[in-house]
């Protein structure tokens, strides 16, 4: 058992285990009465009954949503919080949050809202969840005029994580999670190309966690700092809207880590060497690379992101594995760049 520790506003641990043993401890320590489970279909037929075994002798009521992004919606958010106050549930009960990022940022935004707060204990089951949600205590429902739009910034009181669960995420689903694993490995050399071979383990999803933990410690509400947990993002975003959201998060992120790369050989005039290295990285977990979409159609994309600023966007770079730098850059010029690799 790996525990890390979390000190933002508020100081939790993060339990990297195998199966559900120590739930209970979680719910005696953080819990006064009753226990909300939210989970989505999927999980709840894989996970639920070892965690109500777990969580003998409380009072707990499951509520499950039908699996998928299109669950993060303003409706069920709506039906949680009706559903918490027909059910009596106080400030002193908890949610739990079991299941991957969809279920954590909707059970963690009815946690935050109900009675303005009350207690959550994240138990993610995808690898996405693990190594991205459990720490930065996003919450979030989509609206129809784009996703993440309405939600907080809300601590969970402790997070679970039983490494046994991503056993059972189909091939597509763990590769959305390696998405973000590879880019760990860019940002900081903790992640090792070793430890990723090694499969997900508990220490691997500890070292992913150390990274984000600290990064999160340093700029709690996205003030800058935070940014560098972008790298891969500006490209892999524009890349995930223009193929209409058929490939995962995670592959899109891997094409927008190699694009990062090329532009960084181009901004530092990193050597051969050191470039092969960083796209060793990506190209060990078997991702594939190409972008799909012309250097036109991604930079136009780019500039109508709401991150971007004007005919400029924060780009995340590397000087090197374990170098990020947070580089401000014309839209043109990352065009010209990926015009000369990718092509137009
Ligand atoms: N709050 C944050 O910091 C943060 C960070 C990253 C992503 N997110 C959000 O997370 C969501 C994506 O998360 P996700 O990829 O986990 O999606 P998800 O929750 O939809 O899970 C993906 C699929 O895997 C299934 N599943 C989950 N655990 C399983 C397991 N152990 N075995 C078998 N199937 C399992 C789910 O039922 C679902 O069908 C997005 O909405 C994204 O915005 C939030």
């Amino acid at each position: 058992m790996l525990k890390l520790n979390v000190n933002v506003s508020r100081s939790y641990d993060i339990t990297i285990t195998k199966g559900f043993s120590g739930l209970s401890a979680a719910a005696e320590k953080f819990c006064g009465g009753k226990i909300a489970l939210i989970t989505d279909e999927n999980v709840d037929k894989l996970f639920s009954d070892d965690v109500l075994n777990e969580l003998k002798g409380f009072e707990v009521v499951k509520f499950v949503i039908e699996a998928g992004e299109k669950s993060k919606n303003g409706e069920n958010f709506l039906s949680l919080v009706n559903g918490l106050a027909e059910h009596g549930f106080q400030r002193r009960d908890a949610v739990f949050a079991l299941g991957g990022g969809v279920v954590g940022d909707l059970a963690g935004f009815t946690a935050s809202a109900y009675m303005r707060g009350i207690t959550l204990v994240a138990v993610p089951t995808s690898l996405l969840a693990a190594v991205d949600s459990s720490v930065g205590g996003k919450t979030a429902i989509d609206l129809p005029a784009g996703k993440n739009l309405c939600g907080s910034f809300y601590q969970p009181f402790a997070v679970y994580i039983n490494a046994d669960c991503f056993r059972t995420l189909p091939q597509k689903e763990k590769k959305n999670g390696l998405g973000e694993v590879v880019k760990y490995a860019l940002l900081d050399r903790r992640v090792t190309l070793e430890s990723m071979l090694e499969g997900f383990d508990e220490q691997l999803v500890y070292d992913c966690l150390s990274v984000k933990r600290d990064v999160v410690q340093a700029d709690e509400f996205e003030g800058g700092k935070r940014m560098i947990l972008n790298l891969g993002h500006t490209v892999g975003h524009a890349v995930e809207k223009l193929a209409d959201y058929t490939l995962s998060h995670g592959e899109c992120v891997a094409k927008g880590l190699a694009a990062a790369i090329a532009v960084s050989k181009k901004l530092y005039g990193l050597s051969g060497s050191e470039v092969e290295k960083m796209r060793k990285v990506l190209t060990v977990c078997d991702f594939d690379l190409s972008l799909g979409f012309g250097a036109d159609e991604i930079s136009d994309c780019i500039s109508r992101d709401k991150k971007s600023e004007g005919d400029e966007v924060n780009f995340v770079a590397l000087k090197g594995i374990g170098e990020p730098r947070i580089e401000k850059i014309k839209i043109k010029e990352l065009r010209k760049i990926l015009s000369e690799y990718y092509g137009n």
